[in-house]
């Protein structure tokens, strides 16, 4: 049985005593994938959150704790996958769910999970970093609406318990951390949860895509493209905390390009994993940093953090799309020709 993060986590979390608003979300696999040389490759597999991705963690924390202070609505701006969770936590609890897009920048499969879940989705012309400075504004302006972007502290505080989960498993930190990074709250929660815990801290690598990787550059970006979606993000919130947890842990930002998020994509998938292209960009990264005998020796673990029903769209630019037509009487010829090499 699982009763969701705040039940399994509630010493750790510094929460008044409230009901939780859950999904069961959380105790998400942590895979194996392989030993290269001395590092022992583990992928923490957050696409098996109830929403498909990493951020029910943080909206479990920050709806139970606005329900509790009384709001009775939410609203985030998104790229998608906070969008769908906080669509998700709202309806749970029953608040309602106002979520701010860049107009046409989002997965469908996302648009439509936010609005199955019965959140009003709304979009603005320009870039996230505009949608979430737009919803800055309405939620301090309002008592009653409660921002869950990872701006909202409970939001990281739940997001710790990614680092809480690693440490169970593993019995240790790891020696090397490697995720992808868009608005870098993720990163700066994992980093707070090593720390919070006092069991040693991981080298920690923050991999964005070339092309929005603002970290990288040392400076924020106002155009930004890349085909990870999900981390299509100029100007980090959590900008600040991120280079703390780098610093801190001697690693670094790197960023890779949309060909290598695609063939990282297409790699893991054929090994049964499949992910979105933003969770796509850290396997590639993890590759490139072992290419470069950049990896501690030991345990590396990266965390995959959105599925790829997500965004199966991507998936099929490289993915066939259009089965072959056989005729059924003519199976076993056609399967057989496709086994020889
Ligand atoms: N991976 C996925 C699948 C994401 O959806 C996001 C962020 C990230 C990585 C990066 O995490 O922002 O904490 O550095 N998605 C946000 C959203 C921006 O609106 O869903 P971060």
């Amino acid at each position: 049985m699982n009763k969701g993060l705040i039940h399994r986590y509630h010493p750790w979390l510094g929460l008044p005593d409230l009901t939780p608003v859950t999904l069961g979300e959380g105790s998400t696999p942590m895979v194996h994938w392989a030993d290269w040389g001395p590092h022992h490759i583990w992928l923490k597999l957050e696409g098996c959150n109830p929403t498909g991705s990493f951020k029910d963690r943080g909206m479990t924390v920050a709806v139970s704790q606005a329900k509790y202070e009384g709001a009775t609505a939410v609203i985030c701006a998104s790229t998608g996958n906070t969008a769908a969770s906080a669509a998700a936590y709202a309806g749970r609890g029953g608040l309602k769910a106002f979520v701010v897009v860049p107009h046409g920048q989002v997965a469908l499969q996302k648009m439509i999970q936010a609005s199955a879940y019965g959140a009003i989705i709304l979009a603005v012309e320009g870039n996230f970093d505009q949608a979430l400075s737009a919803v800055r504004h309405v939620a301090e302006s309002e008592q009653w609406i409660a921002l869950v972007n990872s701006v909202n502290p409970w939001r990281l505080r739940g997001q710790e318990t990614g680092a809480y989960e690693i440490l169970d498993d593993l019995g240790h930190a790891p020696a090397g951390f490697v995720l992808p990074v868009g608005n870098a709250g993720n990163i700066s929660a994992y980093f707070h949860g090593f720390r919070r815990r006092g069991e040693g801290l991981p080298q920690m690598f923050g991999i964005q895509a070339q092309g929005a990787d603002p970290l990288v550059q040392g400076h924020d970006l106002d155009n930004v493209s890349t085909v990870a979606s999900a981390i299509r993000i100029g100007k980090p919130a959590s900008a600040h905390l991120a280079r703390e947890a780098v610093a801190t842990t001697r690693g670094q930002f790197r960023s890779v390009s949309d060909d290598a998020i695609l063939q990282a994509q297409k790699e893991l998938a054929h090994g049964g994993v499949f992910v979105e292209p933003a969770s796509a960009a850290a396997y590639a990264g993890l590759k490139m940093l072992y290419q470069e005998g950049r990896l501690p020796e030991g345990d590396i673990v990266a965390i995959l953090t959105g599925n790829g029903l997500k965004d199966s769209a991507t998936a099929g630019l490289w993915a066939a799309v259009e089965p072959q037509v056989v005729s059924s009487n003519e199976l076993l010829t056609a399967i057989a020709d496709l086994m020889t090499p």
